[in-house]
């Protein structure tokens, strides 16, 4: 019998809206975050990382035509030994809306955002993320080096690893160090998401609440080294990437990445029994074979 791992105060959103434009057609009918990383739908991958994190209470957040999708596919959880809710976002207005959204859900508690559409694998991730979940003070969020930061937040950090600026898809920007959708928020984050108005782009900008904790000087950096991946899906060339990332590392390890059910058994939070119900009703697959080896 494995024992129960502890669970965290935290809460955890995963965002999953959004309008997925540059996957046209593919997105015209159903969800980005709906679709196949090579063998699972792309909302576990993030779901992975707040079940490592030992988030157990976890809102998706998505469009109205979508989260009924999602609802189907995850149910309320207890496959996977979670408590899901859900809430829709009417149009996508920015990030930071997840805590606006999510206000009763949260009730002042401790937050990770992550977005429906990052990937993350690596040596210590886990640790990292476990050790940014314990906190329960200001914000933690990461910088991870690419080739093209102006696509995303950039974060300028001094060699102390200080913040020194912030800037969302800045044209020039002072580092090469990304900031991914995965944030650390202490019980403040909703009276400060309320403060933030509509950038240019007419969104909430995740970046100008990661300002009001830098200038509070409540936000701490994390770099992820190179041996981390990180890697985000929203066009053909990067869902592409990242499903053949994610079928090297299986094949080559014979372990699969983001296995709910057997994270949520590895964790405790699963019986033998609801594992062996999920594995009948997955039926003649790989995933249900891959499932059996937890039975030991
Ligand atoms: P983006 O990749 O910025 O946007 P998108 O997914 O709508 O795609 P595209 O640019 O091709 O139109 O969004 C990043 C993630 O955040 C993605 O998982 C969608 C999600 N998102 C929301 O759920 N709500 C929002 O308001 C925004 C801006 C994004």
């Amino acid at each position: 019998m494995i024992s129960m791992k502890s669970v965290s105060h935290r809460k955890g959103i995963v965002l999953a809206g959004g309008s997925g434009t540059r996957l046209y057609p593919g997105t015209l009918a159903v969800s980005k975050q709906l679709m196949p990383i090579y063998d699972k739908p792309m909302i576990y991958y993030p779901i992975s990382v707040l079940m490592l994190s030992r988030i157990r209470e976890i809102l998706i957040i998505s469009t109205p035509q979508d989260t009924p999708l999602f609802k189907r596919l995850l149910g309320d959880g207890s496959d996977f030994g979670v408590q899901f809710s859900y809430a829709v976002q009417s149009r996508p207005e920015g990030l930071a809306q997840a805590f606006l959204i999510g206000s009763d859900f949260l009730d002042g508690s401790e937050v990770a955002l992550i977005l429906g559409d990052n990937l993350f694998y690596g040596h210590d991730f886990v640790r990292i993320v476990e050790s940014a979940a314990e906190k329960r003070q200001g914000a933690t969020i990461f910088g991870y080096q690419v080739s093209n930061p102006n696509a995303y937040g950039v974060v300028e950090f001094s060699e102390e690893g200080r913040v020194l600026s912030i800037e969302e898809k800045p044209d020039h920007p002072k580092s090469s160090y990304a900031v991914p959708g995965l944030y650390f928020y202490d019980g403040k984050v909703t009276t400060y998401a309320r403060k933030i108005r509509p950038s240019a782009r007419g969104e909430l900008e995740i970046t100008d609440l990661n300002k009001i904790y830098l200038e509070r000087g409540e936000l701490r950096l994390e770099l992820l080294g190179r041996g981390t991946a990180w890697l985000d899906t929203g066009t053909h060339k990067s869902l592409l990437d990242a499903a053949q990332f994610v079928h090297v590392i299986e094949e080559r390890q014979g372990l699969k990445m983001a296995c709910l059910e057997g994270i949520g058994f590895e964790n405790g939070w699963i019986s033998t029994e609801t594992l062996e119900r999920r594995i009948h009703f997955l039926g003649n697959t790989g995933y249900a074979s891959y499932l059996k080896r937890y039975l030991g």
